[in-house]
């Protein structure tokens, strides 16, 4: 047991996915897991353990936001082991080469949060993915014919940015940054600091320049295919 999970010892396995919604963890676990066992129910934070092509992972859900994310990641490596984490999630283009239902992977994750420049003292750290799952995933996605978006990534505290002059992302976008969302920087932060690895892939579901939105039978689909990209890392 840690602060925010009920599991007991052994029963997270060393591979997770992490998506932000705990009802996709249960979807995951219904639909793309054999003998799938909920361990975690504390605060409606689904976690479930089950096998996929006969390895063993888990897929937990972690809440919006990196405060959320980092409290379930942390305790999944501290006090669980796990040893590579993948994030599944949703994410806004922000520039025009990005497409809405784009599937993207986030080799490094710029943040506004000072989580990351508190932690520096100011200093800027860049928190990145690991390549060997990066090189992994890009190979995967190949083969099962998807056409993988990757770059750069930004990790924002709001969703609802103020723009009282313009537009709040016009810097990241000058900067070749391909979408936000809430949670990878985060991620990568920690995944730094206790030497596992780390990935984040995610669909696009909305567009900043576009107004568009994906619509939700086809968000769910986008991500099944998406899900079944991030375990294959684990084979
Ligand atoms: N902003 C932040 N996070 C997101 C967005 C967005 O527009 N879309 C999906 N996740």
């Amino acid at each position: 047991m840690s602060i925010h999970l009920e599991a007991k010892p052994g029963e997270i396995a060393d591979f997770v996915l992490l998506p932000g919604d705990p009802l996709r963890a249960k979807h995951i676990a219904e639909n793309l897991l054999e003998n799938a066992v909920c361990y975690n129910n504390v605060r409606g934070m689904l976690g479930f353990t089950g096998y996929y092509q006969g390895r063993r992972v888990s897929v937990q859900g972690t809440g919006m936001g990196l405060p959320s994310h980092m409290i379930y990641v942390n305790e999944l490596i501290v006090d669980y082991g796990v040893k590579t984490l993948i994030r599944v999630g949703t994410c806004g283009g922000l520039i025009e080469e990005i497409k809405v239902r784009d599937l993207v992977m986030g080799i490094s994750a710029s943040t506004d949060s000072a989580i990351v420049s508190k932690t520096f003292s100011g200093m800027t750290f860049a928190p990145t993915a690991s390549f060997r799952l990066a090189q992994k995933a890009a190979e995967n996605a190949k083969n099962r014919g998807l056409d993988l978006k990757v770059g750069n990534i930004l990790s924002s505290d709001l969703f609802y940015h103020e723009t009282v002059n313009g537009d709040s992302y016009a810097v990241w976008r000058r900067h070749s940054t391909l979408a936000v969302e809430m949670e990878s920087a985060g991620l990568y932060l920690l995944a730094a600091r206790f030497g596992v690895e780390a990935l984040a892939l995610l669909t696009v579901s909305d567009h900043l320049i576009t107004g568009e939105h994906v619509p939700a039978e086809e968000r769910q689909l986008n991500f099944t295919q998406m899900s079944e990209l991030a375990l294959s890392l684990a084979v």
